[in-house]
């Protein structure tokens, strides 16, 4: 049965009472928003037919969405942080702002106010006997190569596992997180461990409507950045090791080309010796050119609900 009633009147009327559009309080821009989610989903119902049955189904997969606090996982899934990073590049691009090293998605596993230092930090606890060392290295520059010194550059990534430390309770504090200041010549070393790739929660609900789609749930290796200096755009992007199975096939649609960075295997005892290591080390070498602007709203991070961000330094 196909029955067409989103052109009567009562369908509209309807609407425009949920929206609020007869009420003189609220918010102009919600309700327009509103108005247009809603309208938007009884089109689809009528278009798709959507049965009681359905309907109910998506209405409860919502509210387990949130009781499992999946809700900011989910999106990247389904392109929408992907998207943001489209519109914010056009943005740039209008605005003269385009160059630099590519942003590319935050993710939902930030956690604000990591252990910061100058040059250099150790980012693993060392419990993890079996992981492969990892130099992670890098220069932060201007568009002309000049050296960017006391750039903050934040850092974070998953253990051999592919957890986080915070939302795995069995990592220590800050395990893997570290905010490094540049030095003089702009060049920031981390000693940490080489990341595994990451899988969403198998039996969590991004993972659910994913396997609805025949999609899979898996990023590749990935390392996150922050990087913020005054003076700069702020940059958030993301580097994916060369070589995972999911690098190009990331179900988050984090990848760009730009940030595929080898992951290379060095075995000469010198090179180690100078990391203050004694067996061969992965090296990761991930240089940042940053693009100066004088607008303050430009230079520092979206604001969105993030671990600890109210009461970290
Ligand atoms: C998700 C997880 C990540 O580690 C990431 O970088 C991006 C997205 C997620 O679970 O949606
Ligand atoms: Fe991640």
């Amino acid at each position: 049965m196909t029955v067409k009633t989103m052109n009567t009147a009562d369908v509209k009327d309807l609407l425009e009472k949920v929206a609020g559009f007869n009420q003189d309080g609220g918010n102009e821009r919600v309700k327009q928003i509103v108005h247009r989610v809603m309208h938007d989903i009884f089109q689809i119902v009528e278009d798709f037919d959507v049965t009681p049955e359905e309907f109910w189904q998506a209405v409860y997969y919502v509210g387990d969405l949130g009781a499992n606090g999946e809700a900011a996982l989910l999106a990247p899934g389904l392109g929408m942080d992907k998207y943001l990073d489209i519109r914010m590049d056009a943005e740039d691009e209008q605005a003269g702002l385009a160059g630099g090293t590519p942003r590319t998605i935050e993710g939902p596993l930030y956690v604000a106010g990591a252990p910061i230092s100058d040059g250099f930090a150790r980012m693993d606890d060392g419990s993890d006997d079996a992981a492969e060392t990892m130099i992670l290295t890098g220069q932060v520059t201007d568009e002309n190569g000049q050296p960017v010194a006391n750039a903050v550059v934040d850092i974070w990534h998953a253990d051999t596992r592919g957890a986080y430390s915070y939302f795995d309770a069995s990592q220590s504090e800050y395990n893997l997180r570290r905010r490094i200041r540049t030095d003089e010549h702009g060049r920031y070393t981390a000693r940490s461990i080489v990341p595994s790739g990451y899988g969403c929660p198998p039996e969590g609900s991004t993972q659910k409507l994913l396997n609805l789609l025949g999609r899979h749930g898996n990023r590749p290796a990935h390392i996150h950045f922050f990087i913020s200096r005054p003076g700069y755009k702020h940059l958030t992007t993301q580097i994916n090791l060369a070589g995972d199975e999911y690098t190009y096939d990331d179900f988050a649609f984090a990848t760009r080309e730009e940030l595929v960075i080898d992951a290379t295997r060095v075995d000469d005892p010198a090179r180690a010796e100078a990391f203050g290591l004694n067996a061969p080390f992965t090296e990761v070498v991930f240089d940042i050119q940053l693009v100066p602007t004088d607008k303050p709203e430009l230079q520092t991070r979206h604001e969105r609900k993030r671990a600890l961000e109210s009461d970290a330094a």
